[in-house]
């Protein structure tokens, strides 16, 4: 059902934590289902130098949040803001179909994270996660599967 990197991703999941001094932090979640995510960035001169989470989800959901956070790491604010749900279910080699929501909890953690960081540095906020109701029934309250599905 999974592939061998999601086992290894779930089994070891990478930057897991928190960080300190964090200049931007976001957590999505739905306590319906239960899977909270919070998402700590370090950004320095404009480039995610760190990054860390903490899932209390499922494994595809530790899976994925595990490979957001090495996917974001070295990248700019910007390259950041254009990692999907799509990009990293693909890092993994592919969720199952019942699972790709569970990436969408990773996608929507690291925006929010970057979106705290903007607006700490003044700018204005991603209007893209300001939304409501889950797309895919999964129950979360994540509303990234129409931009992703566009790639
Ligand atoms: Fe995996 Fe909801 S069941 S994130």
């Amino acid at each position: 059902m999974y592939s061998e990197k999601v086992m290894d991703h779930f089994t070891n999941p990478r930057n897991v934590g928190e960080i300190e001094d964090a200049n931007g932090i976001g957590q999505v979640g739905n306590a319906k289902c239960g899977d909270i995510m919070k998402m700590y960035l370090k950004i320095e001169d404009n480039i995610v130098v760190d990054a860390k989470f903490k899932t209390f989800g499922c494994g595809a959901a530790v899976a994925t949040s595990s490979m957001a956070t090495e996917l974001v790491i070295g990248k700019t604010v910007e390259e950041a803001m254009k990692v999907t749900n799509k990009a990293v279910a693909e890092a993994l080699d592919g969720l199952p179909p019942q699972k790709m929501h569970c990436s969408n909890l990773a996608e929507e953690a690291i925006a929010a994270a970057l979106e705290d960081y903007r607006r700490k540095n003044g700018e204005a906020p991603n209007e893209a996660i300001d939304c409501t109701g889950c797309c895919c029934g999964c129950g979360h309250s994540h509303g990234f599967e129409e931009d992703s599905e566009e790639e």
